[in-house]
């Protein structure tokens, strides 16, 4: 993002924290309990999963020719590689032979020996070596391979497509909001490996948790709400995706600095939400990524939280350091946020209420599910 764009965010963010109000939508929004809880609704929101284009990490994680990484997606496990001629593939992880997974964690392979009978696949999928192969008459060395998925590296990150057949446009998905994702250069960070909170809650209950500061004051009040503002929120929609800024309590100490010297990064959280089941958080100091999924029932769902540093980790220190950061970030997530949401989880399911309210300080909250619903229309409509 370039500085012209930050001072302008700034700007906005100070005038709200001055004049103690948030960004608004035009009015209240209701929502059906059973979004949360139906299996009718569960199956639609899966096959969105499906349809739609899946950030799954950070370029990073894949830094040059040999690198590898597996990524749990919807239960599917995904073989990621960068293989020599430095493209990125995605495979279903998933061996010819009786379905073992070929692959486990990441790190640098050229060849990939499955544990159970030492099928090897090499980094473009194909089927390398078969012990015992007058058992297998009709596999075919090098001909036959791995699944491949659609896969594409963009705006720093990986992205998978789930549906074999179909094509991958991230590009076209991302809008105006690729070049700025990118401009954050989060996604060639160092990465600091992926935290899973398999929770009994909804999914989209879990994305709602990142919608809105409103809760800050409450929920975080020993954590988050000791740097940063409460209920107070920059609002910006990019068609299906959307942009919160969340100002730090520092912003305020702006007021009477002139603009040329403000340090705009250092007095904000930026938010992005992207369409359907990604939350992006940027400081100055940390990329974080959280990927929530659908589980296998409306009302479980799997979170798969990362985190990249711009520091240096080489220095043991550091990474110690960098890691603690995370912890602190995963714990107040699970142990604030994801253990509230359960209650709700529990109240939604119950049937007490048919409804909850959603409001116009909570435009981002708002946006979400006006997204989800608008693709969900679109695409029973066959759209
Ligand atoms: S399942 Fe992979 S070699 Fe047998
Ligand atoms: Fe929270």
């Amino acid at each position: 993002m370039d500085r012209d764009q930050l001072i302008d965010l700034t700007r906005r963010a100070l005038k709200l924290a001055r004049d103690k109000t948030t960004d608004l939508a035009p009015g209240q929004h209701t929502v059906d309990a059973r979004d949360y809880t139906s299996a009718e609704r569960h199956h639609r929101d899966r096959a969105l999963m499906l349809a739609s284009p899946q950030l799954v990490g950070y370029v990073s994680e894949l830094p040059g020719p040999g690198s590898y990484c597996t990524k749990t997606v919807m239960g599917r496990s995904i073989l990621m590689t960068r293989a020599a001629d430095g493209v990125v593939r995605a495979f279903e992880n998933v061996c010819l032979h009786r379905q073992s997974q070929v692959a486990t964690g990441c790190g640098t392979a050229k060849r990939f020996t499955c544990p159970y009978h030492a099928w090897t696949y090499d980094n473009t999928g194909k089927l390398v070596g078969l012990p015992g192969r007058e058992g297998f008459p009709e596999m075919t060395i090098r001909s036959d391979g791995l699944t491949e998925l659609p896969a594409a590296e963009f705006g720093g990150f990986l992205w998978v497509g789930l549906d074999k057949d179909a094509t991958l446009d991230v590009a076209a998905h991302l809008g105006p909001l690729a070049d700025e994702l990118d401009s954050w250069g989060i996604g060639r960070w160092s990465p600091l490996g992926e935290k899973v909170l398999d929770a009994p809650i909804n999914w989209k209950l879990a994305v709602d948790t990142f919608a809105e500061n409103y809760h800050f004051a409450t929920v975080h009040r020993q954590t988050f709400a000791t740097i940063a503002r409460s209920n107070c929120t920059v609002f910006d929609s990019y068609g299906p995706h959307h942009r919160l800024i969340f100002p730090l309590n520092t912003i305020l100490e702006l007021e009477n600095v002139p603009e040329e010297q403000w340090d705009p990064f250092h007095n904000m959280v930026v938010i992005y939400a992207l369409f359907p089941n990604i939350v992006l958080s940027v400081t100055i100091a940390n990329g974080e990524l959280f990927r929530i999924y659908p589980g296998d029932e409306p009302g479980r769902s799997i979170t798969v939280h990362q985190n990249s540093t711009p520091l240096d980790l080489s220095e043991e220190s550091v990474a110690t350091g960098a890691q603690a950061v995370f912890d602190y970030a995963h714990a107040t997530v699970r142990d604030e946020d994801y253990r509230l949401v359960e209650g709700l989880q529990a109240n939604l399911s119950s049937g007490a209420r048919d409804h909850l309210v959603f409001g116009r300080n909570e435009p981002g909250l708002q946006h979400r599910h006006l997204a989800w619903a608008r693709a969900l229309s679109e695409s029973a409509a066959g759209g």
